[in-house]
């Protein structure tokens, strides 16, 4: 049996008197992909943040356990202990989430110093890690307006590697990529996950793209959860309307394939 990395029970998240997600359970052991689909507004990135602590407006219950940390929601110091040490967050923005002024190299060693690493050992690591994506280390003297949308978001699961994750959280990594682009961050998370055994959590408003390598689906709408099983039983029977919709609306998804 895998390790389990994530265990969330009841997450519910509310902003004022209203309650814009809410999520029963969800699992992920090292080596699985979880995703969360739903359409725009239905609570995905609200459950996301929750979890990691990282919607300080929100009013956030539940039980949250990562790693062999119990209930990290009830000690900001639990979480923030995890944060870029076993767990890392992939945005939707690549290149907002770095420094404008910065090269990427610096910001880089920045990064990795800040969490311990001597400079020789962040330069050492990054350049593994910039293999492992097949990012060239060219990039590391440039500037982050130097550079694709693409190239930030490999640079991003790159610093995630160096510092040695075990555990992405990912929310849309892919909606502001290209389509090509797209498909390129998909089979590099899928490679992460097979060949390093990684554990990861995948938002994302499109079911075609989770389809290929998510092993568990959750479908939400309107902060429920109105599916939730393996890629077989939720693209290959979804038993409600708004999955079928949601698969129906994607033209080339070849159901046969599962
Ligand atoms: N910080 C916030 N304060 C108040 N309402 C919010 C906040 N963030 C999101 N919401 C609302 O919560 C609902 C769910 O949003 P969100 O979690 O971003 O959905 P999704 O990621 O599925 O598109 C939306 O109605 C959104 O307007
Ligand atoms: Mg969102």
């Amino acid at each position: 049996m895998s390790a389990v990395l994530l265990s969330v029970r009841d997450l519910s998240v509310t902003y004022g008197e209203r309650r814009v997600s809410f999520i029963p359970e969800i699992t992920v052991e090292a080596g699985e992909c979880v995703a969360i689909v739903g359409e725009s507004g239905s609570g995905k990135t609200s459950a996301l943040l929750a979890l990691l602590g990282l919607q300080p407006g929100a009013h956030v219950t539940g039980s949250v356990n990562m790693f062999d940390v119990v209930d990290v929601l009830d000690d900001p110091a639990r979480i923030s202990g995890l944060l870029g040490r076993k767990v890392a967050l992939v945005s939707q923005s690549p290149i907002s989430a770095l420094n404008p002024t910065m090269r990427i190299g610096k910001f880089a060693e920045a990064v990795l110093r800040k969490h311990g690493r001597t400079k020789a050992q962040a330069r050492e690591q990054v350049v593994e890690a910039l293999a492992a994506v097949a990012l060239n280390e060219s990039v590391l003297r440039r500037y982050p307006h130097q550079i694709s949308g693409g190239q930030a978001q490999r640079f991003a699961i790159a610093l995630a590697l160096s510092l040695g994750v075990e555990l992405i959280v990912a929310d849309e990594p892919t909606s502001a990529l290209d389509v090509t682009v797209q498909a390129d961050i998909v089979t590099l998370l899928e490679s992460l996950r097979r060949d390093r055994g990684l554990g990861m959590l995948i938002v994302s408003h499109d079911i075609a793209l989770v389809s290929g390598f998510a092993d568990h689906v959750i479908v939400m709408k309107d902060g429920e959860v109105v599916e939730s099983g393996t890629v077989h039983e939720v693209i290959g029977s979804p038993t409600t309307d708004y999955a079928r919709a949601l698969i129906d609306a994607v033209p080339h998804l070849d159901r046969s394939v599962l």
